[in-house]
């Protein structure tokens, strides 16, 4: 049962960071790239104790591209780390608390995943979190120029539309900015658009692709349905409308089930973790590794934008652009720009003010 488990999850995070059409040759590399020729990786996780942090760090003990695990938060640290090192996998895990201990967690980190500060609550928007948040981010990020200026950093902490703005200014402030290293975590967008997708046509899942662009809050979350694969034309005009606004208001529907405990954290712990099993594949050399990511981009004109990403040893290898779009989702994109425009800049200007 143990080993099944173990199996299972391996291949869902091995599945989840392939591409949709893999090369034959890049398949078998793949395949055959095991464990046990895996070089070794430290991930850190910010917020480790959170709603998202404890399953994040169950889904990285049992990664085995993973061999050090280090667990950070304010609170709460040494129990989880104490719980999820009795797991028999690869990773050495360790668990550091409070801002004394959050140097020795990042030295020496490749991957940095940030679920840290506070959730929405029904009624909030993603907005709302800034003021906390933002001051959060911040300071995190300041350490991470210090101690692992050559990390990904995988930023989960929302607003993500403004907190990646705001470790990139941190970054440059520091001189440690490289814009291939920084990633807002939008997976779980991808996550939803499949799972819906899937289910409205009534294919398989597994099978499922759909490309989500622009931001990671409200109208700002684009997915791309006209790309989907497989293709299907069991949907209609109306169907690919209500699946938007699903993908777009999915934080919302958890955030109200959830009736004021919180927002999603199983589903985004799981979607954090496929993505920096992306990002540990591409340093790692594995090729053809894509998936969406909020970015520094140019494929439009505002200064970040979530697209697909092929990612390599050094992150972000190639921003890719658009591919062909819908009317619908042509007008999607005008509309998004305004507010996706303002908080990249009030993330700008939170940091230069700061
Ligand atoms: P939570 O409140 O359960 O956990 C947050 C954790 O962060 C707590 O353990 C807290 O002690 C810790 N924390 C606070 N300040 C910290 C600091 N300075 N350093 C280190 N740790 C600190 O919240 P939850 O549900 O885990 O959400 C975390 C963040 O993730 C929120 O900003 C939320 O909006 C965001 N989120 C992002 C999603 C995405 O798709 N990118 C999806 C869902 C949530």
């Amino acid at each position: 049962m143990r080993t099944f488990l173990l199996r299972s999850v391996e291949s869902v995070l091995r599945r989840g960071g392939a591409p949709s059409c893999p090369a034959p040759s890049s398949h078998i590399l793949r395949r055959s790239f095991s464990a046990e020729s895996a070089p070794e990786r430290k991930v850190a996780v910010l917020g480790a104790a959170g709603g998202i942090g404890q399953p994040l760090a169950l889904l990285m003990k049992l990664n085995p591209l993973v061999s050090h695990l280090a667990l950070y938060d304010i609170a709460g640290t040494p129990g989880v780390a104490a719980d999820v090192s009795h797991i028999n996998t690869r990773a050495e895990v360790k668990g550091y608390m409070a801002e004394e201990q959050l140097g020795q967690a990042l030295e020496g980190s490749d991957v940095v995943i940030i679920p840290a500060g506070v959730p929405r609550k029904p009624g909030m928007t993603r907005d709302d979190l800034f003021n906390i948040n933002a001051g959060i981010v911040k300071s995190l990020c300041t350490a991470i120029a210090k101690y692992c200026p050559n990390a990904l950093v995988n930023m989960i902490s929302n607003p993500v539309n403004s907190t990646v703005p705001i470790a990139a200014e941190v970054f440059k402030k520091a001189g440690t900015y490289d814009e291939k290293k920084l990633f807002g975590v939008t997976m779980l967008d991808v996550v939803r658009a499949k799972t819906f997708y899937a289910g409205k046509a009534n294919i398989p899942v597994a099978d499922v692709d759909v490309p989500v662009v622009g931001g990671h809050a409200g109208i700002t979350i684009l997915p791309l349905f006209s790309q989907a694969t497989p293709a299907t034309n069991a949907l209609s005009e109306d169907d690919i409308k209500a699946l938007t606004k699903r993908t777009q208001d999915g934080g919302t529907e958890v955030v109200e089930a959830k009736a004021g405990k919180g927002s999603a954290t199983l589903s985004m712990a799981y979607a954090g973790a496929i993505f920096a099993d992306a990002c540990l594949k591409g340093l790692n050399g594995v090729p053809d590794i894509v998936e969406c990511s909020f970015v520094q981009s140019s494929i439009t004109e505002l200064p970040f934008f979530a697209s697909k990403v092929r990612l390599g040893k050094n992150g972000v290898e190639e921003v890719l652009g658009l591919g062909t779009l819908s009317d619908y989702e042509k007008q999607g994109l005008e509309n998004l720009k305004a507010e996706l425009k303002a908080s990249i800049e009030k993330g700008i200007k939170f940091a230069k003010e700061n």
